[in-house]
């Protein structure tokens, strides 16, 4: 199997490649454009095999993105570069819709002239999947969860422009034939995740012994799934979903933000540093435009596919809190220099 991963040297992306280099031992070209949020040194275990390569370069990009398909010839795209931090988004969404849209556009229509060039056995078994979120559905109420055929209702600059893309991504299979498979996934959490982020920005904060900035009253809900039962979902959509179909991915492991912040500070006074409690906890204001709750039904991928997260939330923090206690160089790397002046702009 040879596979196109776009945004391979990001948070899921590296464990996607990890995961299809590694486990799979597929051939797999990873093509980013190293923003902010992509690192090859999250890659380093894999960068020396001989199934594995590297393109830096932009989705936004036609003609290279068209010749690595041309020269690489693979089976498959998985589609996950994108801009995902929707603060970010919130404070520039210019380069959201550029890359998120507009590039999703160009892989689509790169893939297409592709596609276009295969033999008719090759064409009915490639695919392109594109890997999105459930913040598409908007947000929940006390009730009820996220399904397929939940109504798009995205309401950050990020949400909308990941929308947007799915549109296109699912026009390109109703209108132009493309062999597509969409995939909404809940909260992804686990190592290599950067430092932006809710988990380990709490993690790596405690250890710092800084305040842990907690939006609004931190009863707002994620639904949590460990980063490599994603990848595994990702898999087996690969191997056995239906061209066209749309897949919600989620474990039913939800929590409130400020339960997270509990956990996170509870294992490290007892594991790291005694001095870490909850007075470092700080409510800061609330994100504009907060989703209040997120919660994925997975019936779908379970029952066509029998997909189910494998990691208990218990023992998934336990294996990211490790992690990042024992990867201090990585987070050196990857925080330096633009994070710094994003952190002190945001929170200081
Ligand atoms: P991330 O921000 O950690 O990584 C994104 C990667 O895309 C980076 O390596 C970056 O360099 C690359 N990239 C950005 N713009 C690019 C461009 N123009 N051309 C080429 N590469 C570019 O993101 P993530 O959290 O790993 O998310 C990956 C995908 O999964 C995204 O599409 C996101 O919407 C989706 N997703 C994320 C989550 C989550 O919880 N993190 C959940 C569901 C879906
Ligand atoms: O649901 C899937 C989405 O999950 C993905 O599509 C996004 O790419 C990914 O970033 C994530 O979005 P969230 O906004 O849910 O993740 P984030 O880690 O930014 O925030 C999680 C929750 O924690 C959210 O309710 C906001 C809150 N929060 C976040 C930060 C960074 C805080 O309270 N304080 C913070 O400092």
């Amino acid at each position: 199997m040879k596979i196109i991963v776009t945004g391979g040297a990001g948070f899921i992306g590296s464990a996607v490649v990890r995961y299809t280099v590694g486990i799979l031992g597929w051939n797999v070209l990873n093509i980013d454009k190293l923003t902010y949020a992509g690192n090859l040194s999250s890659l380093r275990d894999i960068a020396n095999k001989e199934n594995y390569a590297f393109l830096k370069a932009d989705i936004c990009d036609p003609n290279t993105i068209r010749k690595a398909l041309n020269e690489f010839q693979p089976n498959m795209v998985l589609h996950l570069a994108a801009e995902s931090h929707v603060d970010r988004s919130i404070d520039g969404p210019a380069e959201f819709i550029r890359t998120n849209l507009v590039g999703t556009y160009q892989m689509l229509d790169a893939a297409y002239l592709y596609w276009h060039t295969l033999s008719d056995e090759k064409k009915g078994t490639f695919r392109f999947h594109h890997i999105s979120t459930d913040e598409v559905y908007g947000s929940l109420g006390e009730a009820g969860f996220f399904t397929e055929q939940t109504p798009y209702d995205p309401r950050s600059p990020y949400s909308a422009s990941k929308a947007g893309s799915d549109h296109l991504v699912k026009v390109w299979f109703h209108t132009f034939g493309l062999p597509v498979i969409v995939t909404n996934c809940s909260n992804n959490y686990g190592p290599y995740h950067f430092p932006e982020k809710l988990i380990p920005l709490m993690i790596l904060n405690a250890l710092d012994r800084k305040p842990l900035p907690v939006y609004g009253n931190g009863n707002d809900i994620r639904d949590w799934l460990y980063v490599e039962d994603h990848c595994k979902a990702i898999d087996m959509v690969a191997r056995s979903g239906r061209p066209g179909e749309v897949y919600n991915i989620g474990g039913h492991n939800e929590r409130a933000n400020l339960v997270i912040v509990k956990t996170v500070i509870d294992y490290l006074n007892k594991t790291a540093d005694r001095f870490v409690d909850e007075t470092l906890i700080k409510h800061v204001d609330d994100r504009k435009g907060h989703d209040r709750r997120y919660g994925i039904n997975p019936e779908k991928i379970k029952n066509d596919l029998g997909w189910y997260p494998e990691t208990p939330f218990d023992q998934g923090i336990i294996k990211t809190i490790d992690w990042y206690l024992n990867n201090k160089e990585w987070v050196n790397d990857v925080a330096s220099g633009e994070y710094q002046k994003y952190y002190a702009d945001r929170y200081e």
